[in-house]
């Protein structure tokens, strides 16, 4: 059995209690046994996203929700203002291009998040269909302020996107409080789910936009899975669905406040561990993610085995440190890459390395993860005081207890 501890953005660390649900037998999913336990998600989502708009669960990755938000909405010639401020968002912008709408971007510097101003300026000029952001950046690891842009984007025509993808269960979404008019997630970041699933929310505004459009996706028409609700308009991946309810039962069994302040303390361990190691935090701690955290790779020694291979300078290092840290049992995730704009491409990998502590990912996780961090950092050379970063992040962890029902 694989015994690698998962600390990525996402698939993350997915627990017994999940696994199990996904081995129960079939249900067939028109019976009503079945549309119950799908009445209890949409609860429980609802409380999770909080939120009174309907909430709608979707067979596909994070992506098919990115699809469906824009397909539903966007018609050919409209104007939608896109927030680029990672991969993610600048894969929405790419979405509504291909269903040939006609992105404005806000260009936001890596690791940085939006100015509101900017987006109030651009919708004072000009009518948005609507306006694109990514809450928690997965590619960065900063967190975009969703509350002030929603209360400027609520006094315009213009309807309010918002990818929650890697925050959803693990951070504040607020839906109905930042005047999100859509929402989407998906089931393999703060939830803990296999990958798979995506669920999606819509405001009233947002159906009055929806329910005038023309030309409707045939898989992801959300008007359809209004009408068939709480069933849904196709066969719904059913044992994934097990897996969700048990899922939001462990979220509720927790708390959601305790368990967006668990992974504040995760995020805090990381963030600290990793400055006294000698090492530079991509994100500057006031925009940071509750959940992933961006490192800069140091100059580093490269191992004589990796040195000869004929690859770029970037994949020897991004190689060096993630290859040595798995062989301490820890994986973490490559820096991404992504267009803001037709002329203007950012490169994060072979320069950054991203630590998810999403989920169920406990301080016992991170300090192995700081401790596997330190062996590699000795290894490849870099100068720092050994024991410092687990020492700090015993300290956060010692001053926080209070808040950890299991570490
Ligand atoms: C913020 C964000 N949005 C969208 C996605 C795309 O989701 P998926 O890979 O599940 O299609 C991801 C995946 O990492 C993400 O982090």
């Amino acid at each position: 059995m694989n015994k690698l501890l998962l600390m990525t953005p996402g698939p993350t660390f997915v627990p017994e209690k999940i696994l199990r649900a996904l081995s129960k037998p079939l249900v067939h999913h028109r019976e009503e046994e079945f549309t119950v336990l799908l009445s209890n998600c949409y609860e429980g989502l609802k409380k999770v996203f909080e939120t009174k708009n309907d909430v709608f669960i979707l067979t596909g990755s994070g992506t098919s929700a990115m699809d469906a938000a824009v397909s539903n909405v966007v018609n050919k010639g409209d104007n939608v203002l896109c927030v680029v401020s990672g991969k993610f968002s600048s894969r929405l912008k790419e979405i509504v291009e291909n269903y040939g709408g006609k992105p404005e971007v806000v260009d936001v510097e890596p690791g940085g998040i939006v100015n509101p101003e900017k987006v109030r300026e651009k919708l004072d000029k000009k009518e948005f269909k609507a306006v694109t952001m990514v809450h928690n950046n997965t590619s960065t690891g900063s967190v975009n302020p969703v509350k002030e842009v929603g209360e400027i984007v609520k006094e315009h025509e213009a309807l309010f996107i918002v990818d929650t993808v890697s925050s959803l269960g693990g951070d504040n979404v607020e839906v109905d409080k930042r005047h999100i008019d859509i929402c989407f997630a998906g089931s393999q970041k703060c939830l803990a789910l296999p990958p798979g699933l995506s669920f999606i929310t819509v405001s009233e505004k947002a159906w009055e936009v929806i329910e005038k459009k023309k030309s409707k996706p045939y898989y992801l028409n959300l008007q359809n899975y209004k009408q068939k609700h709480p069933q849904t308009p196709f066969t719904i991946a059913i044992n994934m669905i097990y897996a969700l309810n048990e899922s939001l039962n462990l979220v509720f069994e927790e708390g959601l406040s305790n368990r967006i302040k668990r992974h504040q303390i995760c995020q805090e361990m990381v963030r600290e561990a990793v400055k006294a190691l000698n090492l530079n935090l991509f994100v500057e701690d006031k925009v940071a993610s509750k959940t992933v955290t961006s490192v800069e790779i140091p100059p580093l020694t490269i191992p004589q085995e990796i040195e000869k291979l004929n690859i770029s300078l970037k994949k020897k290092r991004d190689k060096a440190l993630r290859e040595t840290l798995k062989r301490y049992g820890v994986l973490v995730a490559k820096g991404q890459s992504w267009n803001v704009t037709k002329d203007k491409r950012v490169d994060l990998f072979g320069k950054i390395f991203r630590i998810g502590h999403m989920g169920f990912i406990y301080p016992r996780h991170v300090l192995k993860t700081i401790s596997a961090l330190e062996l590699t950092l000795k290894e490849l050379k870099h100068e720092f005081k050994e024991g410092e970063g687990i020492t700090k992040a015993q300290e956060i962890l010692e001053k926080n207890m209070k808040h950890i029902n299991e570490i």
